[in-house]
């Protein structure tokens, strides 16, 4: 079986055919250039682990291209998938010739120390140049041991979180030969019946792009040479996000200054943060396919923004060009995706394949092949791949079941304790009180699922290694609490009632109730849009009958998920609502002690919650209408009988304490454009225990050149204070935080008022105002800058 859905791909995945090589110079050094390599690393230890253009790296890059055949070239634009064999990942036998004879260039979903090793010292001693393999992976929420999943460390609004997760997913990974992930995925997303919102960081540019940098650091480390370090890839380039209906793979239908605005922000940061790689996006952006756009991938990516790492096609993107219209055959194809700046071919082969008679005929310039090798030759080389090919496969560091380590298990406990979103708690349900439970019913099908905290991309993640939720409430129970537990429906998909009368048996037996619902891991990620947002089969019932039955005990709802759902009914009908989102393999630990107070929940919602599945998309930060909703108005934006308002805003999340804020105070009620204007708000612990809160910092322009949004995120800082503790927040704000893209677009920042809003919630926010002022009283321009992600 190949790893991942080759099959459709045919052909795709064979073996190299002859690519009629154009005869070239034979090269004038002999054999393997690994150990001079080694030796001009050594003689330039400075060499940067990327996003620097060394003049010594050209140099060594250059005399590895003067010596390479075209057969050669196209190898190294080439990646093929690997196969599944009875031990793990295998490449065919077919292909060891094709690495023999120079024309692998990387591999995907081959990992293990083992297998790693070996293909690279058929790459590295026995093929005539000796250009080491470059091993990928999708290691997307860790490797062995499994974080909580992107979207739900988004809720943490805690980039040490994902710097963090990313850290020790490099640092496994690359045990098993995996110098390259496929990740952060930074898209945008604000349908959440699109199946890969688990993936990213939410609906939100700012709080997506502090994640992406985050995650972009983590996995690259401060030296992309260490062995622990592996290439971040920013994906995917771009708005695959704003694909129409949420459905996956489709269009984005969507004008530049919104993609500018709304899907490139995280994709900038990620250049700021050094990503070594871009991947290019499935979808198509108003009739241009994101892997023919030469706007996209080169002359905003490397012109504007000075990216000069390497941009890798997704799965098969290129050859996709032909379904889409806009090639005519797999030649086309191929011109096109290397035109645009696609500089390495994943799966489709076109590129091998098809490129030599293009060359021949004139209609492909061998300049553009040669970038393209280029830029692949420096990504090998400031992962240090030619100093050292074998520094990441390590047996002594690969991870078996059972075995994780303890720092990275402590890890990934904190991550999803701090990912807890706390929806609802009516009364003060929680945390449970130990004293007063003597029996506790956890009801569920989810409860004791070993497999679905992994969450979407488990990499090489093992059920084994997962704290199931039922787990890890009995451990924080303690001995003096029974825990029964039925499932209640045999599956989350079940539409059959049959366990109900054991639930509701349960649920009268015990002192206290806790349900755990929400979907598996494989209704979310890519090919897995939901056409609804209800909690899938017969839970819904279930939640319903059990409540019935437990009459005025404790009830609450642990929800396993990874995307919004639309749970009107059940803040209509449950007091606590816990989201614990797809943990990780510590999750039972992190939601028993978030049950019982251990840890007191402070995520926030990166994402908005509707009340329907017909509200979609919804977010935030949309912009106004002529007709703002006003629900005494019928001719107003919004539905007929049913509220627009979200079920749950953006930001939003409870504590078992209570914050208090003060009024905004700004620095100054004038700003000019070179000025930095404060904001300072008081925050208090007004409850009775120590917690975190996020707060949350909001600007809005009222009046603009454009139709602008009610409001966008600009700062967040996510704090601990101790019962009845102050402390005061400040966060800067430049004309960076208040321009935009005009109609042009340009990005400009325009003299006026402007509202700032500091709160806990995108919904619970204080005003304050205040005037930026410009020199002729006129528009300025403000170019893109890294700024503080
Ligand atoms: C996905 C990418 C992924 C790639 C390789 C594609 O189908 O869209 O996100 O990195 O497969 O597995």
């Amino acid at each position: 079986m190949v790893l991942r859905r080759a099959g459709w791909m045919g052909g795709c995945a064979a073996l190299l055919s002859a690519c009629a090589p154009r005869p070239l110079p034979p090269p004038s050094l002999p054999s393997a250039i690994t150990d001079r390599a080694a030796d001009f690393a050594k003689s330039v230890p400075h060499v940067a682990a990327s996003g620097m253009r060394d003049a010594s790296e050209q140099a060594f890059v250059d005399s590895v291209l003067a010596r390479m055949t075209l057969p050669e070239k196209l190898g190294q634009l080439t990646q093929y998938a690997g196969q599944w064999g009875q031990t793990g990942p295998r490449v065919e036998t077919a292909t060891e010739d094709a690495i023999r004879r120079g024309e692998v260039g990387s591999f995907l979903s081959v990992w293990g120390a083992d297998v790693t090793r070996r293909l690279q010292r058929i790459a590295v001693e026995e093929s005539r140049l000796g250009i080491p393999i470059l091993f990928s992976h999708d290691v997307i929420h860790g490797f062995r041991t499994l974080f909580p999943v992107p979207l739900a460390e988004a809720a943490s609004w805690d980039p040490d979180v994902a710097r963090e997760s990313a850290r020790i997913a490099a640092a496994e990974a690359s045990a098993y030969g995996i110098a390259w992930t496929f990740a952060p995925m930074m898209d945008v997303a604000r349908d959440a019946r699109w199946g890969r919102v688990v993936e990213g960081a939410g609906e939100d540019p700012h709080l997506g792009s502090v994640m992406a940098a985050a995650r972009v650091r983590g996995f690259q480390g401060t030296d992309l040479r260490a062995p622990l370090s592996i290439a971040a890839t920013a994906k995917h380039f771009a708005a695959y996000g704003a694909a129409e209906g949420g459905r996956d793979y489709n269009i984005a239908d969507i004008p530049e200054r919104t993609l500018r605005e709304t899907y490139l922000p995280p994709f900038r940061a990620a250049v700021c943060a050094g990503a070594a790689t871009f991947m290019a996006s499935f979808n198509e952006i108003g009739g241009v396919p994101a892997h023919a756009s030469r706007a996209l991938q080169t002359d905003v990516l490397r012109g504007e923004w000075g990216f000069n790492g390497m941009v890798v096609s997704d799965w098969g993107g290129l050859q996709e060009l032909i379904p889409h219209g806009v090639a005519a055959g797999r030649a086309d194809a191929a011109r096109l995706g290397l035109r645009a700046g696609v500089d390495m071919d994943m799966v489709s082969e076109v590129y091998l394949k098809e490129l030599p008679a293009e060359i021949a005929a004139g209609r492909v310039p061998m300049a553009e092949v040669d970038e393209a090798v280029r830029r692949v030759l420096r990504l090998k080389y400031r992962l240090g791949l030619f100093a050292n090919p074998y520094a990441r496969g390590d047996t002594s560091r690969e991870l078996p079941a059972g075995r994780l380590p303890a720092e990275h298990r402590r890890a990934a406990y904190e991550a999803a304790a701090r990912s807890v979103v706390l929806l609802r708690n009516a009364g003060g349900v929680l945390p449970l009180d130990r004293a007063r439970i003597r029996r506790l019913a956890v009801i569920g099908p989810l409860a004791a699922d070993r497999h679905s905290p992994l969450g979407s991309w488990n990499g090489a993640g093992r059920d084994e290694d997962v704290v199931p939720v039922l787990d890890g409430i009995r451990r924080a129970a303690g001995s003096g609490i029974t825990v029964d537990y039925t499932a209640g429906v045999d599956s989350v998909r079940s539409t059959s009632g049959g366990g109900f009368a054991a639930a509701v048996r349960a649920a009268r037996a015990a002192d206290a109730v806790v349900l755990v619902v929400g979907e598996t891991e494989d209704m979310t990620g890519e090919a897995s849009s939901r056409v609804s947002l209800d909690l899938p089969g017969a839970q819904r019932e279930l939640v319903e009958a059990v409540r019935a039955a437990a009459g005025r005990k404790p009830v609450a709802v642990v929800l396993m998920n990874g995307r919004p759902l639309a749970l009107e009914w059940m803040h209509d009908t449950v007091p606590a609502i816990v989201e614990a989102w797809f943990g990780g393999v510590e999750m039972g630990n992190a939601v028993g002690d978030v049950l019982f107070g251990e840890v007191n929940p402070g995520g926030k919602l990166p994402m908005t919650f509707p009340r329907a599945t017909g509200q979609v998309p919804i977010y935030y930060n949309y912009r106004q209408t002529g007709r703002p909703a006003d629900p005494r108005n019928e001719y107003t934006t919004g539905y007929e009988r049913s509220p627009s308002t979200p079920l749950y805003p953006f930001g939003h999340g409870l504590s078992y304490t209570r914050f208090t804020y003060g009024a905004p105070r700004l620095s100054a009620a004038r700003m000019g454009a070179g000025d930095t204007l404060s904001v300072t708000v008081e925050v208090t612990n007004a409850g009775g225990r120590a917690g975190d809160e996020v707060v949350q910092l909001y600007v809005r322009d009222p009046v603009a050149a454009v139709t602008r949004p009610v409001k966008e995120l600009r700062g967040f800082r996510r704090i601990r204070l101790n019962p009845g503790e102050t402390r005061a927040v400040t966060f800067r704000l430049t004309v960076d935080d208040l321009a935009f893209w005009d109609a042009a677009p340009r990005r400009i920042a325009e003299p006026g008022a402007f509202v700032v809003q500091v709160g806990g919630s995108s919904e619970q926010v204080q005003s304050a105002e205040f005037e930026l002022v410009t020199v002729d009283g006129g528009a300025i321009a403000v170019p893109e800058r890294c700024g503080a992600a």
